[in-house]
């Protein structure tokens, strides 16, 4: 059996009074991708901030390759492993693009394999085009590129996106799509937030469906794929051919 990356157990999280995850639990292997699918409001951003530790969840706990994380702060999880790649990007704006790229790094490693400029850069040669430009005048898809690199600098265990294909061409998508398949091929285990349940269908090994903060449905892929009745119940659209 492959080792767990992430472990989510029976989570409960709250704004204020607000109820929003009711017993959320999720595994995440090693290498793999989980596609982490819902419709608008489900609760998707709330279970990515759960786990950074931006959302304190009540009950239950949170794992990282068997260590609690859950109740720590938000930058130790970040030290810990945990990188995040936040819905709607947040990049510095007025930062450049290797100014972006070099405070996100979070510690010097001799591992041949650690991220550092080089191989951003090598991932996405249009950023190393741009290194000396302001980030906040890129395109869409090359400050999603940004974010990523961002997060891949802190060389995380586990990759957590967020909607990362939001309110791009489908040209860009598909090149997100492309990049995210490189970085499972490299081992990266990553958990993956979309509303394009094609793009995520296309990467997944397993799928968790969350509908008014509760898990109604966890599986593989393959069970999800050409289930025009789930996908119609739970995610609204319907883009099946
Ligand atoms: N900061 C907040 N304060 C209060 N309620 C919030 C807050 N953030 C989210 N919510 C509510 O919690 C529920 C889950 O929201 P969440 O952002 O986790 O959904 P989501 O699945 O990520 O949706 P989207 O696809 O729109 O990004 C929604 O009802 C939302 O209105
Ligand atoms: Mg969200």
């Amino acid at each position: 059996m492959a080792t767990e990356a992430l472990k989510i157990e029976h989570i409960d999280a709250f704004y204020g009074d607000s109820h929003v995850l009711h017993g959320v639990s999720l595994s995440l292997k090693e290498g793999q991708v989980l596609a982490l699918l819902g419709r608008n409001g489900a609760g998707k951003t709330t279970c990515i901030s759960s786990i950074m530790g931006l959302v304190a969840p009540r009950n239950g706990t949170i794992s990282l390759f068997g260590e609690t994380i859950s109740g720590l702060p938000p930058e130790t999880i970040s030290r810990t492993g945990v990188g995040l790649v936040p819905q709607g990007r947040r990049i510095f704006p007025s930062l450049t693009v290797k100014e972006n790229l070099v405070i996100a790094r979070q510690r010097e490693s001799n591992d041949p394999k650690s991220w550092n400029l080089e191989r951003i850069f090598n991932l996405f040669p249009r950023l190393e085009e741009r290194q000396q430009q302001l980030a906040g005048s890129l395109s869409g898809g090359e400050q999603q590129m940004l974010a990523l690199g961002r997060a891949l600098m802190g060389n995380p265990r586990v990759l957590l996106l967020d909607e990362p294909s939001e309110g791009l061409a489908p040209l860009i998508v598909a090149e997100v799509g492309r990049t995210i398949a490189l970085l499972k091929q490299e081992g990266q285990s990553i958990i993956l937030v979309e509303q394009n349940s094609n793009l995520a269908l296309s990467l997944a090994d397993d799928v968790m469906i969350l509908n008014t903060g509760r898990v109604v449905f966890s599986g593989p892929a393959s069970e999800v794929i050409g289930n025009d009745a789930l996908i119609t119940q739970h995610l609204g659209i319907f883009h099946g051919h």
